[in-house]
């Protein structure tokens, strides 16, 4: 497995593996690798010749006083996951190496990009999605992997690769959970047991919303926010940020629930936010 930390050197053998015909996938990340990034990776090694990863905390994703300095690293256990699937290459630059100035180019994402997460992070998703199409541009992949469980990630990355004609494919894979149902996330790392034991709230609680409109009929948004706001509440330790019943493509929230819709949520658990989804389509 090749190390790679300039990107030159990534860009020059994306070119070689390219020159040979070999189809290249490609599944960025922020380290702290688990099952969720590592079954990304075993789509890709799947349906491509060739499996690049990335390994980089992107500080313009993360909003002042958020968990940027704290968010878990682990390179040398990631490399060590990553070596033991038979991954071809990771990209894994300095910040001075993808930020060498100040920079005064962004990628703008528009209204998708204020809604849901948006509205307590702002800029998170132009620093997602700007990022993302740097690194598209040093790796230049056939084929990038983004995992559901960040819903609107996925759809801000599908809409800017149309937008802007990256000739990629993306490719959404599904969330990967715990037993317990907690949707796997680096930031889990946080919780501590009793915290951890309360995070399945979440899950619960959409499994609830699917099945009030999936087996009882209930079309009405608010309806459903009742009923999932009584489950959040009875859990002490958790706090709700929103739940949102949205158009799939557009993130526009459905006041009458029609399908396919996405029921997005983020709660806090002590300190920690977490977010799921689940993705209703017609039975
Ligand atoms: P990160 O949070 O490290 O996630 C990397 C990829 O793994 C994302 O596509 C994410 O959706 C996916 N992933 C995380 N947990 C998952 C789970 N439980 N099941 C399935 N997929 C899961 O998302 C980012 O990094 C960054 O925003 C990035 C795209 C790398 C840009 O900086």
């Amino acid at each position: 497995m090749k190390i790679i930390k300039t990107i030159k050197e990534m860009q020059s053998l994306g070119r070689k593996f390219r020159t040979e015909s070999k189809s290249i996938g490609f599944v960025p990340t922020m380290g702290a690798l688990h099952e969720g990034h590592l079954s990304l990776v075993r789509q890709c090694e799947y349906e491509n010749d060739i499996t690049v990863a990335s390994i980089f905390v992107n500080p313009a994703q993360f909003g002042p006083g958020e968990d940027l300095e704290k968010y878990p690293r682990d390179n040398e256990g990631d490399l060590q996951k990553l070596s033991s699937l038979n991954v071809d290459a990771v990209f894994m630059p300095e910040i001075d190496e993808v930020y060498p100035e100040e920079t005064s180019i962004a990628v703008n994402v528009g209204s998708i990009g204020q809604v849901l997460c948006g509205i307590s992070r702002s800029g998170h998703f132009s620093g997602v999605a700007t990022v993302v199409a740097k690194l598209f541009n040093i790796v230049m992949p056939d084929r990038a992997y983004f995992g559901q469980k960040d819903f609107q990630q996925t759809v801000v990355i599908k809409k800017m690769v149309k937008e802007l004609n990256f000739n990629i494919e993306v490719i959404v894979c599904p969330v990967f959970r715990e037993k317990d149902g907690l949707a796997m996330s680096s930031r889990n790392s946080y919780l501590n047991n009793k915290e951890r034991k309360a995070a399945a709230v979440l899950y619960r609680s959409l499994k609830d919303a699917e099945e009030l409109i999936l087996k009882k009929n209930i079309n009405h948004s608010d309806d459903v926010k009742a009923n999932l706001e009584k489950i959040i509440k009875a859990e002490p330790l958790a706090d709700i940020d929103y739940f949102e019943i949205v158009d799939p493509e557009t993130l526009e929230p459905m006041q009458e629930i029609s399908l396919p819709a996405a029921t997005c949520l983020a709660v806090t658990i002590g300190n920690t936010r977490l977010i799921d989804n689940i993705i209703i389509n017609s039975l």
